[in-house]
């Protein structure tokens, strides 16, 4: 939560922290503001609500030119989303510091007493401004910038990205990271800060991620890091793979728009050099894993939030059907507060966009203290999550600007698949012909994908007919079931409405109370093809809902020659093997929950209340 940028060098700095921060606005929307020095002192525009609106405020309130700069947009914590709240905060009586932060200062109540008993008086309800007070006066102790900003963050407790700038030192920007993200971009005789890269991807490819508990001293030609105890840090340079032109809507109506349209993409680039045409996987990320460790593995533990759970359900199905090691799904908050069992032989598998969700970090921060080993599957280079993990397995979907997750979440499925047939071949659990079987099937997955996003005219016309709804469900059975309860999650972020998502083995138990005359409901079909095929229980299902009013949706595969009879529309998708299906009959889910939203006259991008990247436990 909150998207922070820093900026120092020869270019406009306003325009630098602008751009970055319409880049991280994904990181929360609450409101935005910048400060900058220039030769005339210390300026600061903030404003409530979205980017737009402080860009107006900076036009009705021009800025000065300058070279040295912070920006921020915000995910409100403490105090409400008003313009006083916003960042940057002002510290000390002669307004010389500037200060933003992302995440929760933990002991702000004792901070902020010790201040005003010293008659510090705050102009916002804010924990962060705790911290641009305390700075100035250390400052004013000190005489040091540096040496400040040490002293102050090392008496902070909770989770923390700050980056401070004084009138009195124009060409340093400070910075510290505890328990929240910050990556330094390396300009030419310039550098950036930045919540993750995409805040500089179009300035330097070039980056550095911070370690915890460090400090970053950032100057136009220099770039010096130490940890909150002074020592030296040698940092490690990395290039950033991401287009910077890919984090752009290059003229889509909205980034979810896009993202959906990037999903062959996505999944031809998770693939792509990892699964040969005989099967075998190479993930020579995992090196981190001995062949001893895989073979030792008697569980696995896959720990997410959000969208990524829903990945991390799919492969469960094809983890234990593949490799036979059982596996459980766990939401990371759940997991990581209820003392579960977890020993040197667990395999946690951590699955996150943004590498950043505090959640996901926790648990596995718990696990790896248990002793087990950690693989993260995560898309964002230099993400914490990457850093802390024993080996990554990246997917490779590209920047994802849409708070809700749609190509990030098919990479996170087709890197399960992939870690799904690797296992199993480590493991001898699946014979080599049916692997290579399987390989070439999940080769195909992409041009399926592509020819699901070019039969959608329906379903976009359902979505648009449905903006009246109150309530959909989603039903769907094995691989189906995780794809169902995405298809609600999707419309609840997205369109605000009830949704629900069960298995639709389990409506008997109690869900089809909710069905009555009329009630929408999306059912996820499997193919009729497969020896075990669960077809026929599902069109049971549908005939039980259907005789109790139901209005039902249906995706199914093509040359589904039952479904139509019971169905009241059908949406095909192209055949694939049963248990790769789920990256086709998502798509379908969230056409429909985008064009519902849109006919709702709701912004897609930034639904309300939400934030990408959820760095706050
Ligand atoms: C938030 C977002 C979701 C996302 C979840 C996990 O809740 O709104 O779209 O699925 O976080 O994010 P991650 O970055 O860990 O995949």
């Amino acid at each position: 939560m909150c998207g922070i940028v820093g900026y120092v060098g020869p270019k406009s700095t306003l325009e630098v922290l602008l751009g970055g921060l319409r880049r991280l606005e994904y990181r929360g929307y609450d409101s935005a503001g910048v400060s900058v020095i220039s030769g005339t002192g210390l300026d600061t525009r903030k404003k409530a609500g979205k980017l737009d609106n402080l860009i107006a405020e900076i036009t009705n309130h021009p800025l000065p030119d300058a070279h040295i700069g912070i920006g921020h947009t915000r995910w409100a914590t403490h105090g409400a989303p008003t313009d006083g709240n916003a960042h940057p905060h002002i510290g000390g009586e002669a307004a010389k510091l500037s200060l933003i932060h992302n995440g929760i200062i933990e002991n702000f109540y004792e901070l902020k007493a010790e201040l005003v008993e010293a008659g510090t008086k705050f102009a916002s309800e804010t924990d962060s401004e705790v911290a641009a007070h305390l700075v100035a006066a250390e400052f004013e102790k000190t005489g040091d910038l540096p040496t400040a900003f040490t002293n102050v963050v090392k008496r902070l407790r909770g989770a923390f990205t700050l980056l401070a700038i004084h009138e009195d030192q124009p060409d340093v920007v400070l910075a510290a990271r505890r328990n929240s993200p910050l990556v330094i971009g390396l300009g030419d005789g310039e550098n950036f800060l930045g919540s993750d890269v995409a805040a500089f991807v179009e300035h330097t490819k070039r980056a550095i991620s911070v370690g915890q508990d460090e400090i970053v001293i950032l100057r136009a030609g220099e770039i010096e890091i130490r940890t909150f105890d002074g020592a030296p840090v040698t940092p490690v340079e990395f290039e950033v793979s991401w287009d910077a032109s890919a984090a752009s809507k290059g003229g889509w109506s909205s980034f979810m728009a896009k993202e959906i349209a990037d999903q062959p993409q996505a999944v031809a680039d998770t693939l792509m050099g990892r699964l040969a045409s005989d099967g075998s996987v190479r993930l020579s990320e995992i090196d981190g894993l001995s062949a001893e460790d895989i073979k030792n593995i008697d569980r696995i533990i896959m720990v997410a939030c959000g969208t990524a759970s829903y990945a991390c359900d799919v492969a469960k199905y094809a983890i234990e059907k593949f490799s036979r090691i059982p596996v459980q799904v766990e939401l990371s908050h759940e997991f990581r507060y209820r003392d579960p069992i977890v020993t040197p032989n667990t395999l946690i598998v951590a699955v996150s966009q943004s590498g950043e969700t505090m959640d996901t970090l926790m648990a596995t921060r718990y696990a790896k203290e248990a002793g087990a080993k950690v693989l993260a599957i995560c898309n964002t280079q230099g993400a914490t999550l990457a850093r802390e993990s024993d080996a990554v397995i990246y997917t490779h979907a590209g920047p994802e600007v849409a708070v809700a997750s749609t190509k990030a979440l098919v990479a996170q499925i087709t890197a399960g698949y992939l870690l799904a047939l690797f296992l199993a071949a480590g493991r001898g659990a699946t014979p080599k012909a049916e692997l290579a079987r399987l390989g070439k099937e999940l080769l195909q997955m992409p041009e399926s994908v592509a020819e699901v996003l070019d039969g959608l005219e329906g379903i976009r016309q359902l979505g648009k007919d449905m903006a009246n709804a109150k309530s959909v469900l989603f039903l769907g059975r094995n691989v189906g079931f995780p794809v169902a309860m995405e298809g609600a999650l999707k419309l609840k972020e997205l369109a605000y409405i009830h949704a629900e998502g069960f298995a639709a083995g389990e409506l008997k138990h109690g869900p089809i109370a909710l069905i009555e005359e009329g009630q929408p409901v999306i059912v996820i079909v499997p193919s009729q093809r497969d020896e075990d095929s669960l077809h026929p229980k599902v069109i049971s299902n549908i005939q039980e809902i259907r005789a109790r009013g139901a209005r039902v949706i249906a995706i199914a595969e093509e040359g589904d020659n039952q479904v139509g009879d019971y169905a009241e529309h059908v949406v095909f998708v192209p055949k694939a093997e049963s248990i790769f299906a789920s990256l086709l009959t998502v798509i379908p889910l969230q056409v429909f929950a985008l064009e519902l939203s849109t006919a709702k006259g709701l912004d897609v991008d930034q639904p309300r209340n939400l934030a990408k990247s959820v760095t706050v436990e």
